[in-house]
C-alpha cells in the first residue's frame, strides 16, 4: 500500500482530488486540514475509516515528524494560497522521505522548486510544482504539437470559468495580482502588463461560446520562455462565466491601478459568496485554449488551437487532473524521476485527460 496524504485535503479542489484516489486498491488515502471535524466528515463520506481525516498544520514545525510517523509517501499540497507562500510542506515532504506533488499557481513559487533539487535528489524523492492546469497541461498540450512546428514564436492561451466557484484559496491567489503590474515576454521583450486588465473577448467552441477574458500573472508565463526558446509571446488570460461578475473584477482592477483601493483581499470573500448565490443564473460550462503560431517545417505560417469544454460544471475536476494522474503513478512505481522541478515533461495530455474520464470533459485536438 501507497499512502497518500491530501493536504487541503476537504477544500475545493482537495475533495475533489480525494474522492478519486480514495478507491485506488493500492493507495491508502489520508486527508488532512487545520479542522478535525471536516476532514473526518470526508473521510467517512467517502467510504474510509474517520480516522484517516486529520487535523494537520502545513505549517506546523513538526509536520515532517508527523508525515514520518504517519508513514506518508506522497503528499498532496493542496492548502494555498501558494502566492508568497515558503517551502515548508515540500522540505517537510523530503525529510520524511516523501513524494510531493503541489497545485501551486503561483509564478515565483513553482519557478523556484528548482532550489530544491539537491535535496530532493539526495533523498530519491519526486518534487513538483504546478501539478494542475498550469503549467502541467499547458505545457503537456505545447509538448504534444511542438514537432509541428520549425519555430513556435507565440502561446496564447486562457481558461473560461463556469459557474461553479472555486475555493477561498485560489480567489485570493487570482485577485492577489488584479490591477497589478507583472512582466510577460511580447514581440520578443518583456513589457508590463496589469492583471485582469488588457480584456479580450475569445469566443470558445460551442456550447461555451464567447467569453471575456482578462491577463493573469501565472507560472507559464516564467517557463515557457526557457522550455521553448524560440518564443516571443506568450499571454495567459482567463475569465469568469458571469459576464456582469468579470466587468466588476475589471473595474476593481482599474482601481487598484489607480492606488484608489490597495488591494481586493478584502472582498474576496463577499465575492466567493456572491459567486455562490449567482450560480444557478450563470453557465455551467468553461473551457480551457492553447494557441500555437510559428513556422512549420515546410517554413510555411501555422496556427494551432487546441480546446478542452466542461460542461454540467465539471470545470472544475480539470485542475485536479495532473495530481490524481503521478498519484497514481508512484502509487505504482511508474515514475522513477527524483529531483525538484515545475510540473513539466511528467505526464502527456493523454496521461491527464484519462484523471478526468469520469467527467463531463471533452476534448477538441488542435
Ligand atoms: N495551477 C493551477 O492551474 C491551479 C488551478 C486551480 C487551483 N489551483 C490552486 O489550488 C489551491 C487550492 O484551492 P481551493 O480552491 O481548493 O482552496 P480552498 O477550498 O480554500 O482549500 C484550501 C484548503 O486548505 C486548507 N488549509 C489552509 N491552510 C492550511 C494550513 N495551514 N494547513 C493545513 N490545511 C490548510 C483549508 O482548510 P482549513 O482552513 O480548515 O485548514 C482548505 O481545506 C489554490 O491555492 C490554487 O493555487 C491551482
Amino acid at each position: 500500500m501507497h499512502t497518500t496524504l491530501v493536504l487541503g485535503g476537504y477544500g475545493f479542489f482537495g475533495a475533489r482530488i480525494c474522492r478519486a484516489l480514495a478507491t485506488q486498491k493500492n493507495i491508502r488515502l489520508l486527508l488532512a486540514g487545520r479542522d478535525l471535524q471536516k476532514a473526518r466528515a470526508l473521510a467517512r463520506e467517502l467510504g474510509l475509516q474517520a480516522e484517516q481525516g486529520l487535523a494537520l498544520d502545513a505549517q506546523a514545525p513538526d509536520l515532517a515528524a508527523k508525515l514520518a510517523e504517519l508513514k506518508v509517501d506522497t503528499v498532496i499540497h493542496t492548502a494555498g494560497p501558494f502566492q508568497g507562500q515558503n517551502y515548508a510542506v515540500a522540505e517537510a515532504a523530503i525529510a520524511a522521505g516523501a513524494h510531493y506533488i503541489d497545485l501551486a499557481d503561483g509564478r515565483e513559487f513553482v519557478v523556484g522548486i528548482n532550489q530544491l533539487d539537491a535535496a530532493a535528489r539526495a533523498r530519491g524523492v519526486l518534487v513538483t510544482s504546478g501539478a494542475s492546469s498550469l503549467p502541467a497541461l499547458s505545457s503537456a498540450v505545447v509538448d504534444r504539437y511542438l514537432n509541428r512546428f520549425k519555430r513556435l514564436d507565440t502561446i496564447q492561451h486562457g481558461i473560461g470559468s463556469g459557474a461553479r466557484a472555486p475555493g477561498l484559496a485560489t480567489m485570493r491567489g487570482v485577485f492577489g495580482y488584479c490591477g497589478k503590474s507583472f512582466m510577460r515576454l511580447k514581440n520578443g521583450e518583456w513589457q508590463s502588463a496589469t492583471g485582469w486588465l488588457d480584456t479580450i473577448r475569445y469566443r470558445f467552441p460551442s456550447p461555451v461560446g464567447a467569453r471575456l477574458l482578462g491577463s493573469c500573472d501565472v507560472p507559464d508565463l516564467a517557463l515557457f520562455p526557457l522550455r521553448y526558446p524560440d518564443l516571443k509571446t506568450i499571454i495567459f488570460r482567463a475569465g469568469f462565466a458571469s459576464p456582469v461578475g468579470h466587468v466588476f473584477v475589471w473595474c476593481a482592477a482599474h482601481l487598484v491601478r489607480l492606488g484608489v483601493i490597495a488591494n481586493l483581499q478584502a472582498l474576496v470573500r463577499p465575492l466567493h459568496r456572491i459567486s455562490h448565490w449567482m450560480e444557478p443564473l450563470v453557465s455551467d460550462k468553461g473551457g480551457m485554449f492553447v494557441s500555437m503560431s510559428g513556422e512549420d517545417v515546410n517554413q510555411n505560417p501555422i496556427t494551432l488551437v487546441w480546446h478542452l469544454i466542461a460542461a454540467q460544471n465539471h470545470g472544475p475536476e480539470i485542475p485536479c487532473g495532473a495530481s490524481i494522474a503521478l498519484a497514481k503513478k508512484l502509487a505504482c512505481g511508474e515514475i522513477q524521476i527524483t529531483g525538484a522541478m515545475p510540473c513539466m515533461g511528467l505526464l502527456t495530455v493523454e496521461d491527464y485527460l484519462a484523471a478526468l474520464a469520469p467527467f463531463d470533459v471533452q476534448e477538441l485536438p488542435a
